[in-house]
């Protein structure tokens, strides 16, 4: 089973697929990190961002790798670019505020889906993007676009900085936040939208938790219904025979 998880920032992709994927003994894939990944490599090389050609051979020479956490410091994964551990580097300010620049480049989109299609093919998984539903699995069996107030959303991630000890304004979140989902929805290539056959689910005032019973339920009802579906199709063919 594939389930893809859309969304735009901080709207809880993260802990949903985290909590699904634990459950169902599933692989967990946040593909923002590679795109994150990129970002990086370009400023570390001092490649310009606004360069397509550069950045889209950039996203074809990167070796990205996600592995299970390597170190025990609350991490959800480690992420390796070019070998080198760069799994809290990705989640500075920097990276936040220039990450929609090169996902907006259609060779960069297509190498990472490209990518990310081979490790959804491996087996079981819940992929966690932007377009995840609409353009790299748009088969899969259960798709959730979740949402949330761009003010909810903002601060949420000017808590998680202030827990990490990080100094934040939530008011340079917001404006950062309501800029990137400009970016991220108006591009022409995959933009940020609920597939036609995406479950929405507003998460704004509403605590994990319940969100993760929301989307339980509607796999243990899907889980009924194939069910049904096969015994009925099974009881078709007894009769018939
Ligand atoms: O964690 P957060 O929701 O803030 O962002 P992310 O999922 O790490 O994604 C960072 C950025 O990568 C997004 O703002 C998009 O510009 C881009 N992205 C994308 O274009 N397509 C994806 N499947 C995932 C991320």
């Amino acid at each position: 089973m594939k389930i893809a998880i859309d969304g735009p920032a901080a709207s809880g992709k993260s802990t949903l697929g985290e909590a699904l994927a634990r459950q169902l003994n599933y692989l967990y894939f946040d593909t923002g990190v590679m795109y994150r990944a990129i970002t990086l490599a370009a400023i570390q090389r001092q490649i310009d961002l606004h360069d397509e050609i550069a950045l889209t051979a950039l996203a074809q020479q990167a070796t990205i790798e996600v592995t299970p956490p390597s170190v025990n410091d609350g991490r959800q994964y480690t992420v390796w670019l070019d070998g080198v551990d760069v799994t809290w580097l990705l989640r500075e300010p920097r990276i936040d505020v220039n990450v929609s620049i090169p996902s907006t480049y259609p060779g960069v989109r297509e190498e990472m889906v490209r990518q990310q299609r081979w490790i959804a093919d491996k087996g079981n998984v819940v992929m966690v993007g932007r377009d995840i539903g609409t353009v790299v699995l748009p088969d899969a069996d259960l798709k959730i676009y979740l949402d949330a107030t761009v003010e909810e959303r903002a601060m949420r991630r000017h808590q998680e900085s202030l827990r990490r000890g990080e100094i934040s304004d939530y008011l340079s979140v917001l404006s950062a936040m309501r800029q990137r989902d400009l970016l991220d929805s108006s591009r022409e290539s995959s933009p940020l939208q609920p597939a036609l056959d995406a479950v929405i689910i507003d998460s704004t005032g509403r605590t994990s938790a319940s969100i993760i019973a929301e989307v339980n339920q509607i796999i243990i009802n899907r889980r009924a219904y194939v069910g049904m579906a096969a015994s009925d199709s099974a009881d078709d063919g007894d009769k018939t025979s």
